[in-house]
């Protein structure tokens, strides 16, 4: 047998013709950039997530960059976030000049140890950008009460996010991205909500931030060729738009399906010693977007799930402090010992809400054939 980590194929042949006349209709048309598929779909996340604008760009980094620029995460001003994460989640602060302050990880949750956010607060610091990462939540309410008394602005990297929702101590649940100033997501393929390419979506609550973001992500234009500022060429394909739209109608059945599998990993790897299954933190409704195991010699396990054609992925090896391009910020190896260790233990497994019975049942023999060899 063999188990792909991830495919777009068996979702596309079970909804075909919905897929090809949405693309269709777009290559008729004509209405290539920000036709009204966009506006559409702009609308209908507005309705799922509850937020008041939503504006779609070209990808989640691009969403992470402009709304970084417009909060002003620039010139040495301070940005509070964790260095366990994909690189744009950092870069979008660096993009303009803006100082990342890198708080250690939970080790349950692997999101930023919230704990730890305000002994880094300072005079200097204008923000914090917590990252909703694989499948929960930062807690909301300690980041917002910590911005608050602050005067901080938020950024949620809410990326990998997409159908999270956290309650917390509060009286409703609120959709990743709709809490802080800003929230983005992605729509790389692989993601709970992926398009067919690249694509992203900024969500705010506030009239003044949504207006600015219309404008940056056509250069600043606040009408067409009178440029108030100096904006991005970043917009939703007019396609992606009507591919996830397709998507959007069945989202919580996909999400239904991720518990599943998730359940069935659970279920089948409990009794294998040695391997710690995920932990979530918090009042809130989770999603699995990844599943993530830690276990020992993780390098080995790669290996041997590669010979036996099991897809795994490793987000991420080397956590963000590490990396060459950020070495200017001084920080070195030992700084953040959590995710240090998270990044040489941790390994993803295949979940998407078209992998069958089988195929996790081969995954979890393969991993426990490991363990006893
Ligand atoms: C946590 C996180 N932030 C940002 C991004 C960037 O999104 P995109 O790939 O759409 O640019 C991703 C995903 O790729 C991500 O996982």
């Amino acid at each position: 047998m063999k188990v792909n980590f991830y495919t777009s194929k068996r979702e596309y042949s079970e909804k075909k013709n919905e897929f090809d006349s949405a693309i269709s209709s777009i290559v008729q048309k004509g209405n290539f950039i920000l036709g009204e598929e966009v506006s559409r779909f702009e609308e209908d996340i507005q309705a799922y997530t509850g937020a008041k604008y939503a504006i779609g760009v070209a990808s989640g980094s691009d969403g992470l960059i402009i709304a970084s620029d417009i909060l002003g995460f620039s010139n040495g001003k301070e940005v509070i976030t964790s260095p366990f994460t994909f690189l744009a989640s950092t870069s979008c602060i660096t993009k303009h000049g803006g100082k990342p302050i890198f708080v250690d990880i939970d080790e349950d949750t692997f999101g930023i140890d919230v704990k730890k956010i305000e002994e880094k607060v300072n005079p200097n610091t204008v923000g914090i950008i917590p990252i909703h990462l694989f499948d929960q939540m930062v807690d909301m309410d300690r980041v917002m009460d910590i911005a608050n008394r602050n005067n901080l602005r938020v950024l949620e990297d809410a990326a990998e996010a997409f159908g999270m929702r956290w309650k917390g101590n509060g009286t409703q649940y609120n959709h990743s991205g709709t809490i802080g100033d800003f929230g983005v997501y992605s729509f790389f393929p692989t993601k709970t909500l992926g398009g067919y390419g690249d694509g992203g979506m900024i969500v705010t609550n506030n009239e003044e931030l949504a207006k600015l973001v219309k404008y940056y992500r056509v250069h600043g234009a606040s009408k067409k060729y009178h440029y108030d500022y100096i904006g991005y060429n970043s917009r939703l394909d007019t396609i992606q738009a009507a591919v996830l739209s397709v998507k959007l109608k069945y989202i919580d059945n996909a999400i239904k399906k991720r518990a599943e599998i998730a359940k069935l990993y659970k279920e089948r790897l409990s009794d294998c010693e040695g391997i710690r299954l995920p932990i979530v933190k918090g009042n809130q409704k989770q999603v699995y977007y990844v599943f993530n195991i830690l276990v020992e010699n993780r390098d080995g396990l790669a290996e041997y799930l590669k010979k036996n054609e099991v897809g795994y992925s490793i987000y991420y090896p080397m956590p963000l402090h590490e990396q060459k391009c950020f070495e200017y910020l001084g920080y070195k190896k030992g700084d953040f010992p959590v995710a240090e260790k998270v990044a040489e233990k941790i390994l993803a497994l295949p979940i998407y809400p078209e992998i069958t019975v089988d195929e996790v049942d081969y995954v979890c023999e393969t991993i426990k054939k490991f363990y006893k060899k």
